[in-house]
């Protein structure tokens, strides 16, 4: 069921962009076409691309089949560590449009803040805003030292930086940091991967709103005004993600919520990658 009133936020160049949008790394072939449909056909109307998924191509044609207007529908892709410099991210652009079979993007990102090219990325990126084919650009997995490297090196602040978030990693200095400088965040793993939905207090929270785990982290990220892009190959989990918009926390859930921090990862450390 399409929702009419699902929250955006709006960037720091005024661009808006909904909170909740739809992941698909790990989507292959023909699954990810039927997925990305199934999820605008739900309501979702953020899609989370990248080179390195590989589906470029099926998000693109998902997109283009869906019906819907090419201004209606958020379409984010990132450049991949082996192209980070300036003409190779301009190049690995140019493909990651011509796959997606689109003219423009809403959302470029940088991957990983793979040294010691991600300036020159950056850069690249700079370009590509300026020229208009691309109407936000940011980053992800950037800690604040990464940050604050692009802020005092270039031009333009990143406007997105897509980490791992969900109750399990707060990272609450990175968060506070990219909030005093207008940078949205984004949470990938929002659901951990489905690793930690079992959580005793994620689990009572779903009996007393009568919502799943999913449902209650993902409505926790909303009110907290964090954009969240969780992933789901199956219909009913990609409705279910969606169905978060009709119920509210108290701030005391959320408080409680807050509490479940230990710092776990699912992914890398961004100082300690070695792909
Ligand atoms: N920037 C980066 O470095 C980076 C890294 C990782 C991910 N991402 C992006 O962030 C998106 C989300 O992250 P993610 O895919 O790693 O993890 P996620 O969204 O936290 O979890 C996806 C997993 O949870 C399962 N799941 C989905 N909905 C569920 C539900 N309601 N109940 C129980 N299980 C559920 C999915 O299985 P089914 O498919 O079987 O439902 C899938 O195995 C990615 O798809 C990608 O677009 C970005």
């Amino acid at each position: 069921m399409y929702m009419e009133k699902q929250p955006k936020v709006v960037l720091r160049n005024g661009v808006g962009m909904p909170l909740l949008g739809f992941g698909t790394y790990q989507l292959q072939g023909p699954e990810t076409s039927e997925a990305v449909l199934r999820a605008l056909e739900q309501g979702y109307r953020l899609i989370d691309t990248a080179a390195m998924y590989q589906n470029e191509e099926d998000v693109g044609r998902a997109v283009r089949e869906s019906g819907l207007k090419r201004e209606e529908v958020f379409v984010t892709s990132k450049v991949w560590n082996s192209d980070l410099g300036y003409e190779s991210t301009r190049k690995a652009f140019d493909s990651t449009i011509k796959r997606l079979g689109l003219d423009y993007l809403d959302l470029y990102l940088i991957h990983w803040p793979c040294k010691p090219h991600y300036i020159e990325s950056w850069q690249a990126l700079e370009y590509l805003y300026e020229k208009q084919l691309i109407r936000a650009i940011g980053v992800s997995n950037f800690l604040i030292h990464h940050l604050e490297s692009i802020h005092s090196e270039c031009a333009v602040k990143p406007m997105v930086n897509q980490f791992e978030f969900h109750p399990f990693l707060q990272q609450s200095e990175l968060v506070d940091f990219c909030k005093t400088h207008k940078i949205q965040v984004q949470a990938w793993g929002p659901l951990t991967r489905g690793q930690h939905l079992g959580h005793p207090l994620l689990i009572e929270l779903g009996q007393e709103y009568k919502k799943s785990p999913a449902q209650i982290i993902l409505r926790w990220n909303i009110q907290k005004g964090i954009s969240a892009i969780p992933k789901s190959a199956s219909k009913e989990r990609i409705a279910e993600n969606f169905n978060v918009f009709d119920f509210e926390l108290s701030l005391e859930d959320i408080k409680k919520i807050d509490c479940l921090n230990q710092n776990y990862r699912l992914g890398p450390h961004p100082d300690n990658i070695n792909f």
